[in-house]
Protein backbone atom coordinates (compact mmCIF):
# COMPACT_ATOMS: atom_id res chain seq x y z
CA UNK A 1 0.00 0.00 0.00
CA UNK A 2 3.04 2.08 0.55
CA UNK A 3 4.33 1.50 -2.78
CA UNK A 4 7.74 0.41 -1.92
CA UNK A 5 8.29 3.61 0.49
CA UNK A 6 8.99 3.72 4.14
CA UNK A 7 6.11 6.27 4.80
CA UNK A 8 2.66 7.25 3.25
CA UNK A 9 4.77 11.03 3.32
CA UNK A 10 7.49 9.69 0.96
CA UNK A 11 4.92 8.26 -1.09
CA UNK A 12 3.16 11.07 -1.41
CA UNK A 13 5.90 13.14 -1.67
CA UNK A 14 7.06 11.25 -4.75
CA UNK A 15 3.47 11.45 -6.60
CA UNK A 16 3.72 14.68 -6.98
CA UNK A 17 4.65 14.86 -10.45
CA UNK A 18 2.18 12.62 -11.05
CA UNK A 19 -0.87 13.84 -9.29
CA UNK A 20 -0.17 17.50 -10.30
CA UNK A 21 0.06 16.24 -14.07
CA UNK A 22 -3.49 14.99 -13.14
CA UNK A 23 -5.22 18.22 -12.44
CA UNK A 24 -3.07 19.73 -15.07
CA UNK A 25 -5.02 17.74 -17.53
CA UNK A 26 -8.25 17.84 -15.58
CA UNK A 27 -8.14 22.08 -15.47
CA UNK A 28 -6.52 22.45 -18.96
CA UNK A 29 -7.72 21.16 -22.20
CA UNK A 30 -6.62 21.56 -25.49
CA UNK A 31 -4.23 24.39 -24.56
CA UNK A 32 -7.62 26.16 -22.91
CA UNK A 33 -8.74 26.52 -19.13
CA UNK A 34 -11.67 24.64 -18.17
CA UNK A 35 -13.32 26.19 -15.12
CA UNK A 36 -16.87 26.53 -14.68
CA UNK A 37 -18.96 29.46 -16.54
CA UNK A 38 -20.27 30.35 -13.54
CA UNK A 39 -16.97 31.65 -12.19
CA UNK A 40 -16.63 34.76 -13.73
CA UNK A 41 -13.45 36.94 -12.38
CA UNK A 42 -14.92 40.13 -14.53
CA UNK A 43 -17.74 40.19 -12.15
CA UNK A 44 -15.93 40.08 -8.96
CA UNK A 45 -14.34 42.78 -7.28
CA UNK A 46 -12.39 40.46 -3.96
CA UNK A 47 -11.98 37.07 -3.10
CA UNK A 48 -11.72 36.03 0.56
CA UNK A 49 -9.90 32.96 0.89
CA UNK A 50 -10.11 31.19 4.26
CA UNK A 51 -8.50 27.94 5.35
CA UNK A 52 -6.52 26.05 8.10
CA UNK A 53 -3.04 24.75 8.38
CA UNK A 54 -1.18 24.37 5.28
CA UNK A 55 -4.23 24.69 3.10
CA UNK A 56 -3.98 28.39 4.57
CA UNK A 57 -0.35 28.65 4.03
CA UNK A 58 -1.49 27.30 -0.09
CA UNK A 59 -4.20 30.29 -0.01
CA UNK A 60 -1.07 33.03 1.12
CA UNK A 61 0.99 31.71 -1.46
CA UNK A 62 -2.06 32.43 -4.18
CA UNK A 63 -2.75 35.78 -2.74
CA UNK A 64 0.61 36.67 -4.83
CA UNK A 65 -0.46 35.17 -7.79
CA UNK A 66 -4.25 36.76 -7.95
CA UNK A 67 -2.83 39.87 -7.08
CA UNK A 68 0.09 40.05 -9.21
CA UNK A 69 -0.94 38.45 -12.06
CA UNK A 70 -4.57 39.20 -12.22
CA UNK A 71 -4.75 42.01 -9.89
CA UNK A 72 -7.57 41.15 -7.66
CA UNK A 73 -7.82 42.12 -4.51
CA UNK A 74 -7.41 38.97 -1.83
CA UNK A 75 -7.55 38.63 1.94
CA UNK A 76 -6.78 35.74 3.53
CA UNK A 77 -7.88 34.57 6.77
CA UNK A 78 -7.32 31.99 9.01
CA UNK A 79 -10.90 29.87 9.80
CA UNK A 80 -10.85 29.90 13.24
CA UNK A 81 -10.40 33.35 13.33
CA UNK A 82 -12.75 34.47 10.62
CA UNK A 83 -15.91 32.42 11.71
CA UNK A 84 -16.13 34.13 15.23
CA UNK A 85 -15.06 37.75 14.10
CA UNK A 86 -17.85 37.43 11.50
CA UNK A 87 -16.37 39.94 9.25
CA UNK A 88 -18.76 42.58 7.26
CA UNK A 89 -18.37 41.44 3.39
CA UNK A 90 -18.83 44.15 0.60
CA UNK A 91 -20.92 43.25 -2.67
CA UNK A 92 -18.56 41.82 -5.37
CA UNK A 93 -16.96 39.13 -2.61
CA UNK A 94 -16.31 35.67 -3.27
CA UNK A 95 -15.37 33.13 -0.87
CA UNK A 96 -13.32 30.63 -1.30
CA UNK A 97 -12.40 27.88 1.00
CA UNK A 98 -9.27 25.45 0.86
CA UNK A 99 -9.91 22.34 2.36
CA UNK A 100 -7.75 18.52 1.28
CA UNK A 101 -10.30 16.52 3.56
CA UNK A 102 -13.18 19.41 3.05
CA UNK A 103 -14.33 18.45 6.69
CA UNK A 104 -11.98 20.47 8.83
CA UNK A 105 -14.72 22.10 11.25
CA UNK A 106 -13.60 25.46 11.30
CA UNK A 107 -13.73 26.05 7.42
CA UNK A 108 -16.98 24.42 7.17
CA UNK A 109 -18.30 26.62 9.96
CA UNK A 110 -16.24 30.09 7.87
CA UNK A 111 -18.39 28.43 4.63
CA UNK A 112 -21.37 28.90 6.74
CA UNK A 113 -21.17 32.17 7.57
CA UNK A 114 -19.66 33.33 4.29
CA UNK A 115 -23.21 31.41 2.66
CA UNK A 116 -24.88 34.35 4.36
CA UNK A 117 -22.61 37.46 3.09
CA UNK A 118 -20.68 36.46 0.02
CA UNK A 119 -22.01 36.51 -3.99
CA UNK A 120 -20.58 32.96 -4.06
CA UNK A 121 -19.04 30.21 -2.61
CA UNK A 122 -16.22 28.11 -3.85
CA UNK A 123 -14.26 25.57 -2.33
CA UNK A 124 -10.79 23.95 -3.80
CA UNK A 125 -10.80 20.52 -1.85
CA UNK A 126 -9.51 16.63 -2.64
CA UNK A 127 -12.11 14.47 -0.69
CA UNK A 128 -15.14 14.94 -3.62
CA UNK A 129 -17.54 13.30 -1.21
CA UNK A 130 -17.10 16.16 1.55
CA UNK A 131 -19.28 18.78 3.27
CA UNK A 132 -17.04 21.73 2.68
CA UNK A 133 -17.48 20.23 -1.22
CA UNK A 134 -21.16 19.74 -0.97
CA UNK A 135 -22.14 23.07 0.44
CA UNK A 136 -19.97 25.14 -1.92
CA UNK A 137 -21.81 26.94 -4.93
CA UNK A 138 -18.69 25.26 -7.21
CA UNK A 139 -16.67 23.04 -5.71
CA UNK A 140 -12.92 22.05 -7.56
CA UNK A 141 -11.28 18.82 -7.24
CA UNK A 142 -7.70 19.02 -6.54
CA UNK A 143 -7.44 15.21 -7.70
CA UNK A 144 -4.48 14.83 -5.35
CA UNK A 145 -5.51 10.97 -4.48
CA UNK A 146 -6.09 9.40 -1.21
CA UNK A 147 -3.90 11.58 1.59
CA UNK A 148 -3.03 9.35 4.52
CA UNK A 149 0.21 10.96 6.33
CA UNK A 150 -0.77 13.78 8.79
CA UNK A 151 1.84 16.20 6.53
CA UNK A 152 0.44 17.09 3.85
CA UNK A 153 2.36 17.56 1.05
CA UNK A 154 1.14 16.65 -2.42
CA UNK A 155 -2.40 18.39 -1.05
CA UNK A 156 -0.41 21.25 -1.04
CA UNK A 157 1.12 21.02 -4.35
CA UNK A 158 -2.40 20.21 -6.12
CA UNK A 159 -4.11 23.20 -4.26
CA UNK A 160 -1.64 25.53 -5.48
CA UNK A 161 -1.80 23.96 -9.28
CA UNK A 162 -5.29 24.80 -8.83
CA UNK A 163 -5.33 28.02 -7.28
CA UNK A 164 -2.66 29.05 -9.91
CA UNK A 165 -4.72 27.93 -13.04
CA UNK A 166 -7.73 29.57 -11.48
CA UNK A 167 -5.49 32.89 -11.05
CA UNK A 168 -4.09 32.51 -14.56
CA UNK A 169 -8.02 32.23 -16.05
CA UNK A 170 -8.94 35.56 -13.72
CA UNK A 171 -6.34 37.32 -15.28
CA UNK A 172 -7.42 35.86 -19.08
CA UNK A 173 -10.82 37.10 -17.89
CA UNK A 174 -9.98 40.84 -16.83
CA UNK A 175 -7.39 41.59 -19.30
CA UNK A 176 -4.37 41.45 -17.61
CA UNK A 177 -3.19 38.02 -19.71
CA UNK A 178 -3.57 38.23 -23.59
CA UNK A 179 -4.51 34.54 -24.99
CA UNK A 180 -0.85 34.25 -26.03
CA UNK A 181 0.74 35.28 -22.72
CA UNK A 182 -1.80 33.05 -21.07
CA UNK A 183 -0.76 30.26 -23.55
CA UNK A 184 2.85 30.44 -22.62
CA UNK A 185 2.00 30.83 -18.68
CA UNK A 186 0.37 27.58 -19.04
CA UNK A 187 3.24 25.85 -21.63
CA UNK A 188 4.83 26.56 -18.39
CA UNK A 189 3.08 25.23 -15.91
CA UNK A 190 3.06 21.89 -17.85
CA UNK A 191 7.07 21.54 -17.48
CA UNK A 192 6.04 21.59 -13.55
CA UNK A 193 5.94 17.49 -13.33
CA UNK A 194 9.42 17.39 -15.17
CA UNK A 195 10.84 20.21 -12.82
CA UNK A 196 9.34 18.51 -9.53
CA UNK A 197 11.09 15.29 -10.72
CA UNK A 198 14.33 16.51 -11.14
CA UNK A 199 13.89 18.08 -7.29
CA UNK A 200 13.10 14.80 -6.22
CA UNK A 201 15.99 13.01 -7.42
CA UNK A 202 18.09 15.55 -5.44
CA UNK A 203 16.66 13.89 -2.14
CA UNK A 204 19.98 12.53 -1.33
CA UNK A 205 21.59 16.06 -1.06
CA UNK A 206 18.78 17.39 1.59
CA UNK A 207 19.03 13.84 3.43
CA UNK A 208 22.91 14.56 4.18
CA UNK A 209 22.02 17.97 5.01
CA UNK A 210 18.88 17.20 6.92
CA UNK A 211 20.98 15.15 9.15
CA UNK A 212 23.18 17.75 9.80
CA UNK A 213 19.55 19.52 10.78
CA UNK A 214 18.37 17.04 13.17
CA UNK A 215 20.90 18.35 16.21
CA UNK A 216 19.10 21.57 16.32
CA UNK A 217 16.75 22.96 18.26
CA UNK A 218 15.78 25.92 16.68
CA UNK A 219 15.72 26.68 13.01
CA UNK A 220 14.44 29.95 10.97
CA UNK A 221 13.03 29.46 7.38
CA UNK A 222 12.84 33.01 5.50
CA UNK A 223 11.58 33.48 2.17
CA UNK A 224 10.40 36.60 0.12
CA UNK A 225 7.33 37.31 -2.05
CA UNK A 226 5.74 34.00 -2.92
CA UNK A 227 8.59 32.13 -1.10
CA UNK A 228 7.25 33.57 2.29
CA UNK A 229 4.53 31.64 2.51
CA UNK A 230 6.41 28.63 1.91
CA UNK A 231 9.01 29.50 4.52
CA UNK A 232 5.81 28.99 6.73
CA UNK A 233 5.16 25.93 5.08
CA UNK A 234 8.61 24.18 5.86
CA UNK A 235 8.28 25.63 9.25
CA UNK A 236 4.86 24.18 9.77
CA UNK A 237 5.95 20.74 8.44
CA UNK A 238 9.40 20.39 10.38
CA UNK A 239 7.66 21.15 13.72
CA UNK A 240 4.95 18.48 12.80
CA UNK A 241 7.39 15.71 12.16
CA UNK A 242 10.33 16.16 13.42
CA UNK A 243 9.13 18.53 16.64
CA UNK A 244 11.95 20.79 16.23
CA UNK A 245 10.88 23.99 17.00
CA UNK A 246 10.72 26.04 13.68
CA UNK A 247 9.52 29.97 12.49
CA UNK A 248 8.88 31.08 8.99
CA UNK A 249 9.67 34.69 8.90
CA UNK A 250 9.34 37.16 5.52
CA UNK A 251 13.02 37.53 4.97
CA UNK A 252 12.25 41.75 5.17
CA UNK A 253 11.21 40.91 8.74
CA UNK A 254 14.93 39.92 9.94
CA UNK A 255 15.74 42.96 11.27
CA UNK A 256 12.56 43.37 13.15
CA UNK A 257 12.97 40.55 15.58
CA UNK A 258 14.12 37.58 14.40
CA UNK A 259 17.27 38.28 13.88
CA UNK A 260 18.06 38.05 17.61
CA UNK A 261 17.92 34.25 17.89
CA UNK A 262 20.53 34.24 15.51
CA UNK A 263 23.43 31.66 16.84
CA UNK A 264 26.07 29.49 15.56
CA UNK A 265 23.45 27.24 16.46
CA UNK A 266 20.64 27.85 14.69
CA UNK A 267 20.29 26.92 11.22
CA UNK A 268 18.06 29.59 9.03
CA UNK A 269 17.11 28.07 5.92
CA UNK A 270 16.51 30.30 2.83
CA UNK A 271 14.33 29.62 0.14
CA UNK A 272 15.21 31.82 -2.89
CA UNK A 273 14.88 31.15 -6.62
CA UNK A 274 17.17 33.80 -8.63
CA UNK A 275 14.15 36.42 -9.25
CA UNK A 276 13.90 40.01 -9.29
CA UNK A 277 14.20 40.10 -4.95
CA UNK A 278 17.70 37.41 -5.27
CA UNK A 279 19.68 40.67 -4.22
CA UNK A 280 17.56 41.80 -1.34
CA UNK A 281 17.47 38.15 -0.21
CA UNK A 282 21.60 38.05 -0.13
CA UNK A 283 22.18 40.95 1.89
CA UNK A 284 19.66 39.14 4.61
CA UNK A 285 22.11 36.12 4.36
CA UNK A 286 24.49 38.31 4.83
CA UNK A 287 23.48 39.79 8.04
CA UNK A 288 22.93 35.97 9.16
CA UNK A 289 26.08 34.73 8.49
CA UNK A 290 27.64 38.19 10.14
CA UNK A 291 26.37 36.99 13.51
CA UNK A 292 27.16 33.04 12.62
CA UNK A 293 24.13 32.02 11.61
CA UNK A 294 24.26 28.91 9.31
CA UNK A 295 22.73 30.02 6.10
CA UNK A 296 20.87 26.51 3.90
CA UNK A 297 19.90 28.23 0.80
CA UNK A 298 17.95 26.40 -1.36
CA UNK A 299 18.24 28.56 -5.04
CA UNK A 300 19.33 27.41 -8.61
CA UNK A 301 22.97 27.43 -10.05
CA UNK A 302 22.92 31.42 -10.72
CA UNK A 303 21.37 32.34 -7.47
CA UNK A 304 24.30 29.90 -5.95
CA UNK A 305 26.86 31.52 -7.79
CA UNK A 306 25.32 34.76 -6.75
CA UNK A 307 25.57 34.38 -3.50
CA UNK A 308 29.58 33.37 -2.99
CA UNK A 309 31.04 32.18 0.10
CA UNK A 310 29.99 31.96 3.61
CA UNK A 311 26.84 29.77 3.07
CA UNK A 312 26.82 26.23 4.92
CA UNK A 313 25.12 24.78 2.61
CA UNK A 314 23.02 24.94 -0.36
CA UNK A 315 20.62 22.80 -2.58
CA UNK A 316 20.37 23.57 -6.13
CA UNK A 317 16.73 23.23 -7.93
CA UNK A 318 16.48 24.02 -11.58
CA UNK A 319 15.91 27.57 -12.66
CA UNK A 320 11.91 28.22 -12.98
CA UNK A 321 9.84 30.77 -13.51
CA UNK A 322 8.47 33.17 -10.87
CA UNK A 323 5.07 32.49 -10.15
CA UNK A 324 5.81 28.84 -10.56
CA UNK A 325 8.51 28.21 -7.80
CA UNK A 326 6.25 27.83 -4.93
CA UNK A 327 5.45 24.83 -6.49
CA UNK A 328 9.03 23.40 -6.89
CA UNK A 329 10.48 24.96 -3.85
CA UNK A 330 7.74 23.01 -1.81
CA UNK A 331 9.38 19.65 -2.63
CA UNK A 332 12.82 20.00 -0.92
CA UNK A 333 10.51 21.79 2.52
CA UNK A 334 8.85 18.61 2.32
CA UNK A 335 11.78 16.79 1.98
CA UNK A 336 14.10 18.62 5.13
CA UNK A 337 11.00 17.58 7.21
CA UNK A 338 10.71 13.72 6.07
CA UNK A 339 14.52 13.31 6.11
CA UNK A 340 15.16 15.34 9.66
CA UNK A 341 12.25 13.15 11.30
CA UNK A 342 13.95 10.10 10.16
CA UNK A 343 16.86 10.89 11.31
CA UNK A 344 15.25 12.13 15.08
CA UNK A 345 13.34 8.60 14.67
CA UNK A 346 10.01 10.21 14.93
CA UNK A 347 6.83 8.61 13.98
CA UNK A 348 6.46 10.32 10.58
CA UNK A 349 3.22 9.43 9.26
CA UNK A 350 2.01 9.55 13.10
CA UNK A 351 3.00 12.59 14.73
CA UNK A 352 2.18 13.02 18.10
CA UNK A 353 -0.92 15.02 19.50
CA UNK A 354 -1.98 15.59 15.51
CA UNK A 355 -5.09 14.32 13.68
CA UNK A 356 -5.14 14.21 9.94
CA UNK A 357 -8.69 15.71 9.52
CA UNK A 358 -9.75 18.49 12.40
CA UNK A 359 -13.36 17.61 12.41
CA UNK A 360 -13.68 19.00 16.43
CA UNK A 361 -13.09 22.52 17.27
O1 LIG B 1 -8.12 18.97 5.55
P1 LIG B 1 -7.68 20.41 5.61
O2 LIG B 1 -6.90 20.81 4.42
O3 LIG B 1 -8.83 21.35 5.86
O4 LIG B 1 -6.73 20.48 6.86
C1 LIG B 1 -6.17 21.69 7.28
C2 LIG B 1 -5.06 21.47 8.27
O5 LIG B 1 -5.53 20.77 9.39
C3 LIG B 1 -3.88 20.70 7.66
O6 LIG B 1 -3.38 21.30 6.52
C4 LIG B 1 -2.75 20.55 8.68
O7 LIG B 1 -2.17 21.77 8.96
C5 LIG B 1 -1.72 19.54 8.14
N1 LIG B 1 -1.40 18.58 9.16
C6 LIG B 1 -0.47 20.19 7.61
O8 LIG B 1 0.51 19.29 7.25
Amino acid sequence: EKGGHKHFMSKEIAEQPSVVGNALNHYVRGGAIQLPTELDFTKIERLTMVACGTAYLACLTAKYWFEQIARLPVEVDVASEFRYREPPMTRGTVALFVSQSGETADTLAALRYAKENADQIVSVVNVAESSISREADISLPILAGTEISVASTKGFTCQLTVLLIMALHAAHQRGHLTAEQLAERLDQLHTMPGLMNVALAGSSAVKAVSRKLASATDILFLGRGAMFPLALEGALKLKEISYIHAEGYASGELKHGPIALVDKKTPVIVFAPSDALFDKTISNMQEVMARGGKVLLITDSAGAQQAGEGVWETLILPEVDDALAPLLYAIPAQQIAYHTAIAKGTDVDQPRNLAKSVTVE
